[in-house]
């Protein structure tokens, strides 16, 4: 008898499958905007120069490579609450937020869910539609029944902002609410600081716990500007929980890097979550890889070095933004007339391109250019010498 010979294939990821995909393509000058990765001007995913400083003083420091513990090391931990809360905010200061050290930002949002499943068996996640397409996968891992509320207006490619709050005032109080901290992926579209400000109102209203997916600090506005958003939740007495990442902000793609942090009503139970997330760690990877933490705990905690790093990140955003000025200007001189103009609203490393699926379809076949099928493109994968090409490809699938 074979085990295995009942076991079907499963589909290829919407997002890692292309790049699978874009590897095997002969195409020349194929283009892959399809993985959110930074590229530089060369086309190239480069190791930030404080990152390889961090490295070779770890190299120098580092005696041992025993376990870390279970939440990771206290000075990560403590070097990522000060760049998502702020030093001395309200909660760090209270002693209120707890983080654990995750595998990037895919294992914070998975603990978080293996968590929020044993904890509140009866809670169901509601993500915005759209939304990263691998988190309803990683919430129904953990248990969690996922449904969706609105949140793009494909008409004007803008935040439905009535439609969002509208579905929020109706969800059942103790369910999860899933947002975007910053550079909603896949989108590019953010609420304003003023809608922030009522998104917190409904969440308070109802008794829903908001869940933040924070993977792009920095590459919006700001380091401290795109944290407005989990800043604006984040009242006295508020709870929440936070999924930081630093595969792009660090790129420490494959370090896989990131944390979970809680901030509860008091410290006393920021403890007790945190022992729960411990328990769920513990049985799941057990402790944390250390190197990547390393490197962040390494930059963050140098004034020099955490300097340098964000000149870098300031480097990535404005040449992402001007990629965005770039494209658009290129796909009108190409004859477009479709207004475009909108991708220059849109922030982060993502366009929501308005393109349709046969339209995504006819750019790989035809073109070897990769984006994901739901119009997504990934700007940081642009650059001057793609452009021409990229956007003559858009104009032919457009006629
Ligand atoms: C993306 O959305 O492209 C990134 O978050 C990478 C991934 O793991 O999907």
């Amino acid at each position: 008898m074979s085990f295995f010979e009942t076991v079907t294939m499963a589909p290829p990821d919407a997002i890692l499958g292309l790049t699978e995909a874009f590897k095997k393509d002969a195409t020349p000058h194929k283009i892959n905007l399809s993985v959110g990765v930074y590229k530089d001007e060369n086309g190239e995913t480069p190791i930030f120069d404080t990152v390889k400083k961090a490295e070779e003083a770890l190299l120098k420091r580092e005696k041992s490579k025993g376990y870390l513990p279970i939440d990771g090391s206290p000075e990560y931990n403590s070097a990522v609450q000060n760049m998502v809360f702020g030093k001395g905010h309200e909660c760090l200061a209270s002693g209120r937020v707890a983080t654990a050290h995750t595998p990037g930002g895919t294992a914070a949002l998975r603990v978080a869910a293996d968590f929020l499943h044993s904890a509140f068996p009866a809670a169901t996640i509601w993500t915005s539609d759209p939304t990263w397409p691998n988190h309803p996968g990683v919430f129904k891992a953990g248990g969690l029944p996922v449904k969706t509320y609105p949140y793009f207006d494909a008409a004007t490619n803008t935040l439905d902002f009535p439609a969002m709050i509208g579905a929020l005032k109706s969800i059942p109080p103790g369910d999860v609410v899933l947002l975007h901290g910053c550079c909603h992926n896949p989108t590019g579209v953010d609420p304003t600081p003023e809608q922030w400000k009522q998104i917190l109102a409904v969440l308070q209203e109802r008794d829903l716990l908001p869940l933040v997916d924070f993977a792009y600090q920095g590459l919006a506005d700001g380091l401290s500007e795109d944290a407005l958003g989990v800043r604006t939740l984040c009242v006295p007495g508020c709870e929440m929980l936070v999924a930081s990442s630093f595969s792009k902000n660090f790129g420490l793609y494959n370090e896989r890097v990131g944390a979970l942090s809680v901030v509860a009503a008091d410290a006393e139970g920021a403890q007790r979550v945190l022992s729960q997330i411990k328990a769920t760690i513990r049985a799941n990877y057990s402790n944390p890889p250390s190197h990547g933490g390393a490197i962040v705990s390494t930059i963050l905690n140098d004034a020099g070095l955490t300097h340098e790093w964000e000149s870098e990140v300031t480097a990535m955003r404005v040449r992402i933004n001007g990629m965005r000025e770039l494209f658009v200007k290129t796909l009108k001189e190409k004859g477009i007339d479709r207004d475009f103009s909108f991708i220059c609203r849109q922030r982060g490393m993502f366009s929501f391109s308005g393109l349709n699926k046969d339209q995504v379809e006819r750019l790989k076949k035809e073109f070897g250019i990769y984006v994901v099928g739901s119009g997504r493109i990934n700007v940081a994968g642009m650059t001057r010498n793609n452009m021409d090409r990229l956007c003559e490809a858009i104009a032919a699938v457009l006629k």
